[in-house]
């Protein structure tokens, strides 16, 4: 999703003014100079140009000889509907701008041009281009089942993954995304900014469990000289880093309560206070918060705070487990082979049916990630041109009590009660699956089919966070 292989947006200005066209395509290369400026002198001209180039942003004249603006407009607007159309007025033609904007024109400046206002009002509309571009991008990505960013995977639980996303990125509200390890919350979290119209600023990710606690707060809020022993000079802290991009706080449940009150403070005032400043400052950043732990436990415990859960809950992505998708098992195991064919400069052509079998068997308790760091090591350890299953050092079985690497000889024994909740968990996670796959995600009817009390399944699917709408067949809605 990054910009670098893009060309710049195309700015057309038509004006029957040659003068005019000369300066302000000079003062633009100046002030916008991450832009192309094509000019056009007439609106018969400024047709063709908008027929064959791809023009971002039209700013033209209303009152031109042979062609009328207005008709122009119509015209412009009859080949690329949704092309932002910015239009010049003389002193005495506002209500020719009114009507111009009626008829589809996006916003008007008067004449004589003022370039400070000028440039704001273009860069303005240049966002509005960005972001109509984009989402023609992803509709038509979402209309043709292709993933969206770097997502691979095609099963209907990624599909209504990716529609949870790009409903998120158009909405403003905080997210918060939840998952065990290894679906790709980070991935997630990413995605959701660079659908975003935020997504040319700063998307900043905090690990937060990696911040040592005693420093955590002044690393996410900054701090003032002198604020404390040894606060020798300002520091922004992320939080300011991020203004008018996206933070996302990975591990939130990890983090202290008294930081979390600090938080509250920002989701509810928009505004931070940074250690040792007497002022609050208003700050404009998209939170998202990931965590693959038991919130609602959490809470139980004293140790989140349940206000602060509400906040961030206003939109929950939940990530499916790699078995729950385990269709795009193939699809993954390719993009990964690929990827580590490249990182390790190897030629290996593919896997063998009985090797695509085992993947396809596997539990992949660490999801995504496990398998990618399957592939990784098979691609590395494998002889032979074509991975084979033997190369996979996976058991194809369901719960290997905890054997690291999985194959005898270089075993790595886990301690009894670690491997003992692995194949647990994994069990779990397989039975519920399959129970509500089976019951079209009917929480009620799951319940009965595994003659298990309805609050018991609940608490389990809690525990585990499994969403019970991923299993059915609507796309997940939004939570408030
Ligand atoms: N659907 C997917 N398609 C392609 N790659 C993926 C997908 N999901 C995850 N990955 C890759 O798997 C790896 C793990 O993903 P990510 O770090 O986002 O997971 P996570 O849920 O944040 O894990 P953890 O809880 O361990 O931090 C990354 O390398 C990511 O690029
Ligand atoms: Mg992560």
């Amino acid at each position: 999703m990054t910009d670098t292989h893009l060309p710049l947006p195309q700015l057309l200005l038509v004006d029957d003014e040659p003068d005019l066209l000369t300066g302000l395509k000079r003062s633009f290369s100046k002030r916008l100079p991450h832009l192309t400026v094509l000019t056009s002198a007439s609106g018969r001209e400024a047709l063709d140009i908008v027929t064959k180039e791809d023009i971002s942003l039209v700013l033209m004249d209303i009152m031109m000889g042979e062609m009328n603006g207005l008709e122009v407009l119509d015209r412009i607007h009859n080949i690329n509907p949704e092309l932002t159309v910015i239009i010049m007025t003389g002193y005495g033609t506002i209500e020719l701008a009114v009507d111009a904007i009626r008829r589809g024109a996006w916003d008007f400046v008067t004449k004589p041009l003022e370039l400070d206002s000028l440039t704001r009002t273009l860069t303005k509309g240049l966002e509005r281009s960005h972001l109509l571009n984009e989402n023609k991008k992803l509709r038509s990505r979402i209309g043709s089942g292709e993933p969206v960013t770097d997502f691979v995977g095609q099963s209907p639980a990624m599909q209504r993954l990716y529609r949870t996303i790009q409903t998120s990125a158009n909405s403003e509200y905080t997210v918060l995304i939840r998952g065990a390890s290894g679906t790709g919350k980070e991935l997630c979290a990413k995605a959701v900014h660079a659908l975003s119209k935020r997504s040319r600023k700063p998307f900043t990710m905090v690990n937060c469990p990696a911040i040592p606690e005693h420093l955590l707060e002044s690393e996410l809020f900054g701090y003032r000289k002198g604020a404390f022993t040894g606060a020798v000079r300002d520091h922004a802290g992320l939080f300011f880093q991020a203004n008018g991009g996206t933070i996302c706080l990975d591990e939130i449940g990890d983090i202290p309560v008294n930081v979390q009150t600090k938080l509250l403070r920002v989701l509810q005032e928009q505004e931070i206070k940074q250690l040792g400043a007497d002022t609050s400052s208003k700050i404009d950043v998209r939170i998202i918060a990931s965590t693959n732990a038991d919130l609602e436990s959490k809470i139980n415990e004293g140790k989140f705070r349940e206000d602060l859960f509400y906040r961030l809950e206003v939109l929950t992505l939940r990530m499916p487990s790699l078995f729950e998708i385990r269709e795009d098992i193939p699809l993954l195991a390719n993009h990964f082979l690929k990827k580590a064919r490249k990182e390790l400069n190897s030629s290996k052509k593919g896997f063998s049916k009985r090797a695509l079998e085992t993947l396809c068997k596997h539990t992949w308790p660490g999801n995504i990630r496990e398998l990618q760091n399957v592939i990784r090591r098979a691609v590395l350890f494998c002889p032979d041109p074509v991975i084979d299953s033997q190369h996979l050092m996976i058991e194809s079985s369901v719960p290997n009590p905890g054997i690291g690497l999985r194959q005898e000889t270089d075993a790595e024994i886990l301690p009894y009660k670690e491997a003992k909740n692995n194949c647990l968990d994994s069990f779990t996670r397989q039975y519920i699956s399959t129970l509500l796959r089976k019951s079209n995600g009917n929480v009620s009817l799951a319940a009965r089919l595994s003659h298990l009390s309805r609050a018991a399944l609940q608490k389990i699917m809690h525990r585990h966070t499994i969403d019970g709408n991923q299993f059915r067949e609507q796309p997940i809605s939004l939570q408030k």
